[in-house]
């Protein structure tokens, strides 16, 4: 693991420092998880408690294989505070495609934090791991989500993809967004 944290793809962005996630993070992360609006659209149900969010954290911070999912803590700058997650996910080295999830804490969110995050992602998948299409698939309802995509050029290609995410004792469905690199 030490050597795995090491080679982390940290990204760094005006407000933000995209990190690897430390044990520390457990309270920053459970503002995210452990909040049912913000988890309203999410494809697990929200944190009942801190131990529920610390046990998801030890799989976040596993995730530097860096070939099929890695996750990032997202960071303030100013203080390395954690105030969210962005990760990407289903990552298809062969078709060259992975799909994007990234959280914010409510406390956060309205400053342009979420774009900014996103941002740094694409541009990392597009350039460093080749990504040819990055997908989002988000609830129709989730005006914020696609508000962010939606403002760095991904585009709506169809749904919603009815019952698409088993979430507890419900089905939520799901929009699909891709943002297509037209370099390569
Ligand atoms: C989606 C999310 C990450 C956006 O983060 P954010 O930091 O609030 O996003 P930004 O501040 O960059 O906002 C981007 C745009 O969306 C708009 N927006 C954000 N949340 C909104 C909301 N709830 N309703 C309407 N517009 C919203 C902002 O006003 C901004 O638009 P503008 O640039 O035209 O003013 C955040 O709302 C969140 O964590 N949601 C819960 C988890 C989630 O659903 N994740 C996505 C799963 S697909």
């Amino acid at each position: 693991m030490a050597k795995a944290a090491a080679d982390f793809p940290t990204l760094q962005t005006r407000r933000l420092r995209l990190r690897h996630f430390e044990l520390r993070d457990a309270p920053g992360l459970h503002t995210c998880f452990g909040d049912a609006d913000a988890m309203r659209f999410w494809n697990i149900p929200p944190s009942k408690s801190i131990t529920e969010t610390e046990k998801h954290l030890i799989g976040l911070r596993k995730t530097t294989s860096h070939y099929s999912y890695l996750a990032w803590a997202i960071c303030t700058k100013s203080n390395d505070q954690c105030i969210g997650m962005i990760n990407y996910h289903h990552r298809e080295q062969r078709n060259r495609r992975l799909e994007l999830g990234y959280i914010v804490a409510p406390s956060h969110q309205r400053k342009g934090l979420g774009t900014e995050a996103v941002a740094a992602v694409l541009k990392y998948c597009f350039k460093q791991l080749s990504a040819h299409r990055i997908e989002a698939l988000i609830h129709p309802d989730n005006i914020g989500s696609i508000r962010v995509v939606e403002k760095l050029g991904f585009r709506c290609e169809g749904g919603p993809l009815i019952d698409y995410w088993n979430v507890g004792d419900k089905y939520l469905s799901a929009m699909i967004y891709a943002h297509i690199n037209p370099t390569k």
